[in-house]
């Protein structure tokens, strides 16, 4: 069988068994109402990781737009052959001040991030303990890692100080967690996790990527949320979410470990920088979040209208308190059809099945983004409420 018969075959299995993502086209830029190919009209979303409307905001579009015009395109090379720009240490200062620690260092998203971090400091003769409903880019970044890794039950304290127990003597211990837990939308116990931590010696690692500009009461994320600000050792987290919206991550921690990480992080070394466009364009993110923290503000009032009126509908959303509101519909199929209804009443919003999540958990996955207006609140709820009652779901 050639290569391309053999992909085809893989396909067509994933075509069948219900699980083959199709893409939607949007013609024009993100906010809440986009256009999109697929559907004519204007289209409102709830299912981007736009928590802050930055999106499109026109302060964000010009400081890309000068960076531009200042730096053009990029280096054309890494950072420790050809230099690095005055907005990358900018950036970086900027996200160091927002995560409470000494030092950040940018790479081209938070994927990159997690996967160019942990193989780096943890390696033969240390351990990781890790979630497991970590995100992917976290499990990859602890599976090219040479060092023991163990799993413990989500957002366990007892199992976590099991796990870390029978790790003892490993020369450097590492808990890693999200702060903000995608799919579900729950919160980890960050109080907690840094007390059992603390009790085993290890240093906590803690992707916030959903957290930040969404959690606490300036956005600062969810070690602010948790009152842990300055007590995490290690944050990563992404620009192409809260703030901007582009793409980008980082890695937010001590002055030697970000140090460390620009002499033997592999993606430091061998790829090259986060544009310069990006870096000026998620400046402005922070500054704004800083400036206008009613914008957090908002989206924690948006987030509960969302649930409770999606409760007093009848609907059954996962509890929790980040902007990512899930609502469990069971089969795969089925959450793929009520988000075509929803596409059809003007609602863009993505069903997620398995692989993404666990079988028979395929969710609608609302998420809040604080320049929603209440005509748009009061709409999404009416189409729900619609989609709902026509599928049988309320
Ligand atoms: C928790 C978490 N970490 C990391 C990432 C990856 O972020 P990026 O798009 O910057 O690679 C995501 C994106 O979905 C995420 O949800």
């Amino acid at each position: 069988m050639s290569l391309d018969d053999s992909l085809r075959a893989d396909l067509g299995a994933m075509e069948k068994a219900g699980t083959l993502k199709t893409f939607r086209h949007i013609t024009g830029p993100m906010d809440t109402q986009v256009t999109m190919a697929e559907k004519s009209g204007p289209v409102l979303v709830l299912s981007s990781n736009n928590y802050l409307g930055l999106a499109d905001h026109p302060e964000l579009v010009a400081a890309g737009q000068a960076a531009l015009e200042e730096f053009g395109a990029g280096t054309a090379s890494v950072r420790f052959i050809c230099g690095t720009f005055s907005i990358h240490e900018r950036i970086e200062a900027a996200l160091a001040k927002l995560s409470h620690t000494e030092a950040a260092l940018t790479y081209v998203s938070c994927w990159t991030a997690n996967t160019g971090l942990i193989p780096a400091v943890a390696g033969e003769g240390d351990a990781l303990v890790s979630d497991e409903l970590n995100h992917a880019s976290l499990i990859d970044g602890c599976r090219a890692s040479k060092a023991r890794r163990l799993v413990y039950k989500h957002a366990d304290m007892a199992d976590l100080d099991a796990k870390l127990d029978t790790v003892k003597g490993a020369r450097r211990i590492f808990v890693v967690t999200d702060g903000v837990f995608s799919m579900e939308g729950d919160i980890a116990p960050l109080g907690d996790i840094v007390t059992v931590a603390k009790k085993h010696g290890a240093s906590v690692i803690l992707d916030d990527s959903h957290g930040t500009g969404v959690m606490g009461r300036h956005g600062r994320g969810t070690a602010e949320h948790c009152g842990v600000e300055g007590k995490i050792d290690i944050i990563t987290g992404t620009l192409g979410k809260a703030l901007g919206g582009a793409a980008g991550g980082y890695v937010a921690g001590s002055k030697t470990l970000i140090e460390y990480l620009s002499q033997v992080s592999r993606p430091q070394l061998f790829s090259n920088a986060l544009p310069a466009t990006i870096a000026a364009s998620a400046m402005k993110a922070v500054e704004i979040l800083e400036r206008e923290p009613e914008r957090v503000a908002r989206l924690h009032a948006i987030t509960k209208r969302l649930r409770e009126g999606l409760k007093a509908r009848g609907f059954k959303p996962l509890d929790g308190e980040s902007a990512i509101v899930p609502i469990i519909v069971g089969d795969t199929a089925f959450a793929i059809r009520m988000s075509k209804e929803l596409l059809g009443e003007g609602i863009f919003i993505t069903g997620f099945g398995y692989p993404v999540v666990p079988e028979g958990t395929a969710r609608l996955r609302i998420q809040a983004c604080a320049t929603l207006t209440d005509a748009q609140i009061d709409f999404a709820l009416a189409s729900f409420e619609k989609v709902g009652k026509r599928l049988g779901v309320i």
